[in-house]
């Protein structure tokens, strides 16, 4: 075998070396810097025209090039959005750090969903080994955190409280997901091997993407700042998030809209809320979510493991899901299936219509639980959740002890061991 796949890798080798290499198709390549368009990088100096004419020169490129940020500086960036398609290929090596002004009130009269916003691009990649940094400090301070209180035995209702800081901030940040780099309608995308902290909001969002990575990255947040996702999807396919270490204070993946062909791997998570697909179906919406498959993480002291969770009312589904190979070290709900998942001061009215889940596999996972509910499946009763299955599943309660599973409304089968017990019904 790898004797006769030998030559096809050096010919693949060579048929690189003289694509790259020189001849005809050679496609020449610029390397641009933040300083060459007239960026200070103290920290302190507004940048941002700078960026923004830096990339522009770089995005309108008749060569493949690479944008650099220098390594070793600082370059504070307004809010800004950057527009595609490019030219070319493009690369944004991010050596050094971009950090966002401290104050939210640099969003005055601006979009406050968006710091590094960008539209419409193909063939990018993002890497370098520098830092992203949102200055969320003050955006934490002035938003309202919710509070989760113990829920009702059958139906796993959550209510929250909200807890609101004295100072109000001056623009409305609350109902907003505010997100530090946002593509939006983008193909071939990849972040690599960047480190993202202290994001207002969301840390990395990709919204109506395809084709997409975003591996080797650090996301840094303190466990109390709220609504701090590490790499969020909205209507996202073909998806790859791989070897990343997360800890923030809200989920480290989660996805929502029509997202598929999902491959989460590699995911090291917590503090934090865990890996979640939802909230779906929220405000009657309809959202379509299938082939994931998430495997070889391991959550330590988030407050969910893995959670699929929808509101009453939605419409669509969530299906071809497979969870494979979790550790869970302290983690407070490790297995969740929420479909009465209600995130809002008053109580969600009961209705009929709801997100079919269906086909969800759990396999091998393990670890310990901080609450005695180990394994928690709340499911509707017009549209129950069909074809679970707990397979190898050994979860046992942080400091020693048997842990419980609670279902309503699921049914499916398990293989294996199972601890604790399985509550599905038969299919
Ligand atoms: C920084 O520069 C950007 C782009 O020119 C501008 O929109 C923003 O208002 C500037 N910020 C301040 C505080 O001047
Ligand atoms: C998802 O994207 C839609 C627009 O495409 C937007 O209205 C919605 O707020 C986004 N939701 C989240 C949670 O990102
Ligand atoms: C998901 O797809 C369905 C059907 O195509 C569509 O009705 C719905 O608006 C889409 N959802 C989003 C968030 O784009
Ligand atoms: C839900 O939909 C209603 C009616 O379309 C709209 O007024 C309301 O703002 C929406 N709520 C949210 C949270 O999107
Ligand atoms: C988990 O949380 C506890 C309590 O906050 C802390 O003592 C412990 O170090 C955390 N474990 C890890 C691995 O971070
Ligand atoms: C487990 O998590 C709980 C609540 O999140 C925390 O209070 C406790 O200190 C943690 N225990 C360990 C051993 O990390
Ligand atoms: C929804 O139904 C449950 C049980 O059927 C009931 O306890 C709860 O009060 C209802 N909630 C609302 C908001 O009507
Ligand atoms: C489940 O995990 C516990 C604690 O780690 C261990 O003692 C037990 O042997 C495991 N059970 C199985 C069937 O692997």
């Amino acid at each position: 075998m790898a004797v006769a796949l030998l030559p096809a890798a050096f010919a693949a080798v060579i048929a690189a070396l003289l694509i790259c290499g020189g001849g005809g198709g050679a496609e020449a390549r610029i390397l641009l810097t933040l300083n060459d368009f007239g960026a200070v990088g103290d920290g302190i100096a507004n940048d941002t025209q700078a960026f923004l004419n830096a990339w522009n020169a770089a995005c309108g490129s008749n060569e493949q090039a690479v944008l650099a940020v220098p390594a070793g500086k600082v370059y504070q960036i307004w809010p800004v959005q950057l527009f595609g398609p490019c030219r070319k290929k493009l690369k944004l090596l991010i050596a050094g750090s971009i950090v966002a002004p401290a104050s939210p009130d640099a969003w005055e009269g601006r979009d406050p969903m968006k710091w590094l916003y960008i539209y419409g691009v193909n063939d990018l990649s993002v890497s370098g080994g520098g830092t992203i940094d949102g200055m969320g400090q003050e955006w934490w301070a002035t938003s309202c955190k919710r509070k989760k209180t113990q829920y009702p035995a059958r139906r796993l209702q959550f209510r929250r409280r909200r807890v609101c800081n004295v100072r109000r901030p001056r623009l409305i940040f609350k109902l907003t997901f505010s997100q530090a780099l946002h593509f939006e309608e983008c193909r071939g995308v990849s972040v690599q091997g960047v480190t993202f902290q202290n994001g207002p909001q969301f840390h990395l969002t990709f919204t109506r993407c395809s084709d997409v990575k975003a591996n080797f990255l650090r996301v840094i947040a303190p466990a109390d700042s709220p609504n701090t996702d590490g790499v969020h999807l909205n209507d996202s396919s073909h998806v790859q998030i791989m070897d990343n270490l997360i800890s923030t204070g809200d989920d480290c993946v989660s996805m929502v809209g029509n997202c598929s062909d999902v491959r989460v791997k590699d995911i090291s998570c917590g503090p934090g809320h865990g890996i979640s697909i939802g909230s779906l179906g929220k405000n009657r919406t309809t959202d379509m979510v299938e082939n994931v498959k998430v495997d070889t993480c391991l959550l330590t002291n988030t407050t969910n493991g893995v959670r699929i969770k929808s509101w009453q009312g939605g419409m669509g589904f969530a299906r071809n899901l497979r969870f494979e190979s979790i550790v869970m070290k302290n983690v407070s709900n490790p297995i969740i299936i929420d479909q009465y998942y209600c995130d809002q001061p008053t109580p969600c009215a009961n209705q009929t219509q709801a997100v079919e889940v269906r086909k969800v596999e759990f396999v091998d996972v393990r670890g310990t639980s901080a609450t005695k509910q180990a394994i928690s499946i709340a499911c509707s009763d017009t549209v129950p959740c069909r074809q679970l299955e707990l397979k190898n599943v050994n979860l046992t309660l942080e400091g020693g002890g048997m842990a419980a599973s609670s279902c309503y409304r699921a049914s499916g089968k398990s293989v294996g061991t199972v601890a604790p017990p399985s509550c599905l019904v038969k299919d």
